[in-house]
């Protein structure tokens, strides 16, 4: 018998899927795969969705889902499939890798006014480089990280130090969740989720690197500050949203699992 955490992440379809929405995906290699469950879900619920995919392989013998895409294609005019290859196999196919001049051409190229970049939606997927050009470039081009999703397939091994705190006596930590209430101290330079591990309380988990919010939780009171967090948007920090993976306290803290993310 194993115990599994449900799935979880930000890189899923909004519960809002207005026909108002512009929909941009830029996946590479098998970045296409998460992209193209999640193109197929917008045009089950709503066939009119405009939908643009910018999609990078490498050569003809692995574009990954080339024929659904393309048959798709040929069956919604809504949706736009783009595809480059890096390294052709036929001498006639130009190679093509996305830039960021690209990307800032394929995008307003397709959104005119400010009402349609504000209704603008981006899913990047593929190679670390490829999303953080993308992401880098849509970010100065005026969009916000609201708007902006990006799945990491790899984990980034990124140990950071601890945060400067002067104040270092050890903190307690109160936790409500489903299976009841649990109490533990975090010491100096612990993270919450290391110092609630020591202490067998079962708190979710799972990149353990501030990449992928499965650990994210409200924190009702008290303060946290994260160490790295490439998830949470300023708006969930706003709301009370904090890592324990990442997430240092400063002053004592209640965190609620019971709330809704
Ligand atoms: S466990 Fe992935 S962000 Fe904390």
């Amino acid at each position: 018998m194993l115990d599994c955490l449900l799935p979880s992440g930000r890189f899923i379809k909004e519960a809002h899927w207005g026909s108002d929405l512009y929909y941009f995906f830029f996946a590479a290699g098998s970045g296409i795969v998460p992209v193209f469950g999640i193109i197929k879900s917008i045009l089950h619920q709503n066939p009119e969705a405009k939908i643009f995919l910018f999609n990078q392989a490498s050569s003809e013998r692995n574009i990954i889902y080339k024929e659904s895409l393309e048959k798709i294609a040929a069956t919604h005019d809504n949706f736009e499939y783009i595809l480059y290859l890096s390294a052709p196999i036929q001498e006639k196919t130009p190679v093509r890798r996305l830039n960021n001049l690209q990307v800032e051409n394929f995008v307003n190229k397709r959104l005119f006014s400010p009402t349609e970049r504000e209704n603008a939606r981006f899913y990047i997927c593929g190679p670390t480089t490829f999303m953080r050009m993308v992401r880098f470039t849509l970010k100065l081009d005026g969009f916000e990280d609201e708007q902006i999703k990006q799945e990491q397939f790899v984990i980034q091994e990124v140990r950071q130090a601890p945060p400067l705190i002067k104040e270092t006596s050890p903190k307690h930590v109160k936790v409500i969740a489903e299976e009841g209430i649990f109490e533990f101290q975090v010491r100096y330079p612990e993270s919450i989720l290391s110092a609630g591990k020591k202490a067998h309380v079962p708190l979710p988990y799972s990149c353990g690197a501030g990449q992928c919010s499965s650990c994210a939780v409200k924190c009702l009171s008290g303060q946290v500050l994260m160490t790295q967090n490439d998830i949470l948007t300023q708006k969930d920090m706003d709301n009370g949203l904090v890592l324990t993976c990442t997430g240092h306290p400063t002053t004592d803290i209640v965190l609620d699992y019971t709330l809704k993310n």
